[in-house]
């Protein structure tokens, strides 16, 4: 008997440095099957104290799950996505949780000048360049990654390195994106970046949001509110005109919490459908500060945005189609909602918005908070 307690005890022991490894230490690693090509993924588990859990997978440092407790402590996994790399890889997947760029949103007719060369770019969307590209935008390529200890706790650290000239932008550019989760329920999303030559850049998560839970069948029920008196104007192929016009006496204000299906059947005939507009976010950005808050009444879940971004894309999932996806859930149109925090879409035609230009001697720097609670 004492031989097998001896044993039990030091298995025990085994077991807490195996699976209990100091503080910090919660980020673990698994294969996530591989790309099309062969290539292998993984997905990264960080978990908190309270049971909140988030998986993030090294194809597009994608945010595959994030199960969050409702007012009882109920977990469900709030936000849209796949089971495996093919239906990422497939269709069905419109930006699903992934990291988006090198410039995120849409680029009149792909082009673009810096000084007296010009560039052009795939275009992907109608007349325009949207998210990045066709072929090797930041959510389609495999990224390196690594568990890290942080300021802010343990997190995981994607790399990718996109080569000068990937998908028509200049400067090679050395990409890191940290998730870390903290015992707060936030999940802090970091982007850093360094280029070998001027380039534009403008990184966001691209999460599709649903506070009842991925496949609850409409997200409108949903109050919103969002920090800004302004948005930007856009044409009918969603690009910016160049104004900064007051929300004030339209359906897209938001400075008071509204539903988001309270309004949305003023915008059905417009060319976005619904919300697919960019807010312009109150206070000086830099710094992350208050932008948007999204409660869901039926479960109690609420989403607090913070950024240090200037702007916001609201995105109702109007183009969401019905496909199949997570646990054989359904994903019908309006059933997600995305609050892509970034620089204001075509920034690199609009010599008015600030500025997405990096330049060799900088460091572009982005920080997101998506921060949960329940009421
Ligand atoms: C855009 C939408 C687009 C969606 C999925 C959003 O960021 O604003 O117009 O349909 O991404 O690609």
């Amino acid at each position: 008997m004492k031989s097998l307690s001896v044993f039990a005890g030091t298995a025990a022991w085994l077991m807490t440095l195996l699976l209990i490894p100091a503080a910090g230490l919660r980020a673990a690693a698994e294969p996530f099957g591989e790309t099309s090509e062969g290539t292998p993924v993984s997905i990264y588990t960080l978990e908190n104290d309270n049971g909140m859990r988030a998986r993030i997978m090294t194809r597009g440092a994608t945010l595959v799950e994030l199960h969050v407790p409702d007012r009882d402590g109920e977990l469900a996994d709030v936000v849209l996505g796949f089971d495996d790399v093919a239906g990422y890889e497939s269709e069905r997947n419109q930006y699903f949780g992934c990291t988006t760029g090198r410039v995120a949103n849409r680029i009149a007719e792909g082009k673009f000048a810096l000084g007296d060369k010009e560039y052009s770019l795939a275009v992907n969307n109608g007349p325009n360049h949207l998210h990045g590209g066709r072929d090797r935008s930041l959510d389609k390529v495999v990224w390196d990654a690594a568990d890290v200890q942080t300021d802010n706790g343990p997190g995981v650290r994607f790399k990718y390195t996109s080569p000068d000239g990937e998908e028509g932008y200049p400067g090679e550019l050395r990409i890191t994106v940290t998730y870390v989760l903290t015992d707060e329920n936030e999940l802090r999303i970091a982007y850093r970046a360094k280029t070998s030559a001027s380039t534009p850049v403008n990184l966001t998560n691209h999460s599709y949001f649903n506070l009842s839970g991925h496949g609850s069948e409409s997200v409108l029920g949903h109050e919103l509110t969002i920090n800004a008196d302004h948005y930007t104007p856009t044409d009918d192929a969603l690009i910016p005109t160049g104004e900064l016009a007051p929300v004030e006496g339209t359906p897209l204000d938001f400075r008071e919490p509204h539903t988001i299906g309270e309004r949305i059947d003023q915008l059905v005939d417009t060319p976005a459908m619904g919300y697919d507009h960019n807010y312009v976010i109150n206070e000086p950005f830099g710094r992350p500060r208050f932008c948007a808050r999204l409660k869901d009444p039926q479960s109690g879940r609420v989403l607090t945005v913070r950024t240090s971004e200037p702007g916001v894309q609201l995105y109702s999932g109007n183009f969401l189609f019905g496909q199949k996806g997570k646990d054989g859930k359904t994903y019908a149109q309006r059933s997600a909602v995305c609050l892509e925090t970034q620089h204001f879409p075509d920034s690199v035609n609009q010599p008015d918005f600030p500025t997405v230009i990096l330049h060799p001697d900088e460091t572009y720097r982005q920080v997101c908070i998506y921060a949960f609670s329940a009421e």
